[in-house]
């Protein structure tokens, strides 16, 4: 396992890479209502990243079909886009989004309400977000990898939600992934010491209930197996000598 060190200017390229996510991630949150199809966000996603003279990293990404990961209610994470998959009002819908700059990739995913959603979706979104702001209070030098993953899996279990196993962030630079693996739950070993440069992508997936996890017949869906409600949130985050820097993220 080796963790790359990013250098001045790979993060001059990664810093560009995470703010032109981040304007695709707005728009695309902005375009997200009751009727359109999830076909129609992975369209207009893939536009808004080659508009900016970017490529979406997820394309043909291990044989993925689509530029965005549209995961919608119980469906966890790698949703396949589908003209015949309409929003309703009620939906929760997971966008999941990358592109290369340069050579550098950036990856972020965000969960949003289509149209009044229930309290208890609201809930499930606003923790998940949360665990991860969570996490990155560890995200910092000197700090070990797992100090993130343990305070996320701290943070969820007051809510009696499962986390996620069987997927976990990761390492990002030249490639979408590199190590280190980054778990969302609770690790016997501390992990590797954090050190300036090092860009990760932090990214808890997060279930109303069970943290039980099954793969649809299309190889790539992933669905909570109690078929509750399932939210992702993730950002690019860049290692400093201070507070963590996140690349997809505008505070
Ligand atoms: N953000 C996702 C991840 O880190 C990327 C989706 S993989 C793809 O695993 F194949 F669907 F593109
Ligand atoms: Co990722």
């Amino acid at each position: 396992m080796s963790v790359t060190i990013k250098s001045a200017r790979e993060i001059e390229y990664m810093r560009i890479a995470g703010k032109l996510l981040e304007e695709v991630h707005n728009e695309l949150g902005a375009f997200v209502k009751p009727g359109i199809s999830t076909l129609d966000i992975d369209r207009y996603g893939e536009k808004l990243i080659r508009e900016r003279g970017c490529i979406p990293n997820f394309l043909n990404y291990n044989g993925y079909p689509a530029s965005i990961c549209v995961s919608v209610n119980d469906e966890v994470v790698h949703g396949i886009p589908h003209k015949e998959r309409i929003l309703m009002e009620g939906d929760i819908v997971s966008l999941d989004a990358g592109l290369i700059y340069k050579g550098y990739h950036s990856d972020a995913a965000r969960t949003h309400g289509v149209g009044k959603i229930s309290k208890e979706a609201e809930q499930l979104i606003a923790v998940t977000r949360q665990s991860f702001f969570e996490g990155i209070k560890y995200a910092r030098a000197g700090r070990h990898l797992h100090e993130i993953s343990a305070a996320i899996n701290d943070y969820i279990d007051q809510f009696g939600y499962g986390v996620v196993q069987d997927l976990v962030g990761h390492g990002i630079g030249t490639k979408l992934h590199e190590d280190p693996q980054i778990p969302n739950f609770r690790q016997k070993r501390r992990g590797i010491r954090l050190m300036p440069g090092m860009t990760l992508a932090i990214e808890p997936m997060i279930n109303a209930g069970g943290w039980e996890v099954c793969w649809l017949d299309d190889d790539w869906t992933v669905v909570t197996e109690d078929g509750s409600l399932s939210a992702h949130y993730e950002n690019t985050v860049l290692i400093t000598g201070g507070e963590p820097e996140l690349l997809t993220l505008s505070l």
